[in-house]
């Protein structure tokens, strides 16, 4: 089995979206599309735990494909069902959700560095991801492309440092200012793993990856640029090189670095630059070279508004992003700014994705 042997993929909009084709409409997908916002994923987790269900390839298949099914033909891509805190778990440490999630022994000094295990093979630890990539693309039928991803290396020092979600973090920025050359190291470290990750992810059958940076807006753009830029340069550079080494043609790589600049975030290497939703389009494309193509960035809270909020703000949104790329719709991947939240109406993000449709289509 290798990465070619799927069946044919027969919706290539969200491939030809990342190249900078002009496209016929946006692709569109969105970030936690397999989610506690759907009740058949609500019914999975009745009789599964969290980790549980990314580790068994049959029930992450299952509600990768969830989305797909409910809304075919409206979307345009299936993400993995999985979590970016599987890298830290392949480092040795234990990761629960409870319900957010918690680490009950969390990195304190840089001597805790030394407890993580010094060589991952991401196919021992993370080989369940590449299985149920692998049985996602065979029972996807070609119907949309599948997305591959991983969590950015400061994302990940942040919650192995903090031990969970944190409005502050302040012990990971601590770590930062006080022990610099220890956390470049940690990071060196983690993007190493994040590197044979993707890797495998592409040759287990993702066609499209994403490093997701959510914790980029915490730090200011000069510690964006020193700590995480370097790594997130380390990924692009280094995924690429493997996948040429490796006979495999390019796979269109994203970068999500929420809050911070986009205009350095599109200085990394990637193909693709993730917008949240505090960004307008069309100021972005001013300060980036025009062959990036950029995601997103509805405001995931438009989705409670009601149905002429959602259609309003879309078509607001379409105009945006047509305008950036000078009246056509091109370079550009329909999103929300970050991920769709578990109290929406999937009758909302169906029409969202209609209003989609509708509003960027091309004449
Ligand atoms: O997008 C998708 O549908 C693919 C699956 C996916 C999940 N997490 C499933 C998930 C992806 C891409 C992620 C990425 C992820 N995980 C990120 C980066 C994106 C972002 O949101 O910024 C982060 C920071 C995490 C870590 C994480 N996992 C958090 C903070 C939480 C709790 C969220 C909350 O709202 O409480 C999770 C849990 C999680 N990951 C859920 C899902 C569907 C919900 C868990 C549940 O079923 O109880």
């Amino acid at each position: 089995m290798s990465y070619d042997d799927f069946p044919p993929l027969k919706n290539d909009l969200l491939l030809r979206a990342a190249r900078g084709d002009q496209i016929e409409r946006a692709p569109v997908w969105v970030m936690r599309q397999a989610g506690r916002y759907l009740p058949e994923f609500r019914k999975v987790r009745e009789d599964h735990e969290f980790f549980e269900i990314c580790r068994t390839p049959e029930l992450a298949t299952e509600i990768t494909l969830q989305p797909i099914r409910r809304y075919a033909g409206l979307i345009d891509a299936a993400i993995i069902f999985s979590d970016i805190l599987v890298i830290p778990q392949a480092f040795g440490m234990e990761v629960l959700m409870t319900p957010g999630p918690t680490f009950p022994n969390p990195l304190e000094t840089p001597t805790d560095v030394a407890k993580l295990s010094g060589k991952v093979d991401v196919d021992k630890e993370l080989g369940y991801v590449f299985e149920a990539l692998k049985m996602t693309r065979q029972k996807l039928e070609g119907q949309v492309p599948l997305i591959g991803f991983c969590g950015a290396p400061w994302t990940l020092m942040a919650y192995m440092i903090e031990g969970g979600s944190s409005k502050t973090l302040q012990k990971s920025k601590t770590w930062l200012f006080k022990y610099p050359e220890e956390s470049k190291a940690l990071l060196k470290r983690i993007a190493d793993v994040c590197v044979d990750f993707l890797v495998g992810q592409v040759k287990a059958g993702a066609q499209l990856l994403q490093v997701f940076d959510s914790n980029a807006g915490d730090l200011s753009p000069h510690d964006f640029e020193t700590f995480s830029v370097p790594t997130l340069r380390q990924i692009s550079t280094g995924v690429r090189d493997r996948l040429t080494e490796l006979g495999v043609p390019r796979v269109p790589l994203t970068i999500f670095a929420k809050g911070a600049s986009p205009a350095i975030a599109a200085r990394c290497g990637y193909d693709t630059v993730g917008l949240d939703w505090t960004e307008d389009p069309r100021d972005v494309a001013k300060t980036l070279d025009m062959d990036a193509c950029l995601q997103g960035n509805l405001d995931p809270v438009v989705l409670y508004g009601g149905r002429d909020a959602i259609e309003r703000e879309v078509k607001r949104m379409c105009a945006a992003f047509r305008s950036a790329r000078g009246g056509v719709t091109r370079g550009w991947i329909a999103n929300l700014g970050h991920g769709i939240t578990p109290g929406v109406d999937p009758e909302d993000l169906k029409w969202f994705f209609e209003c989609v449709h509708k509003y960027s289509a091309n004449a």
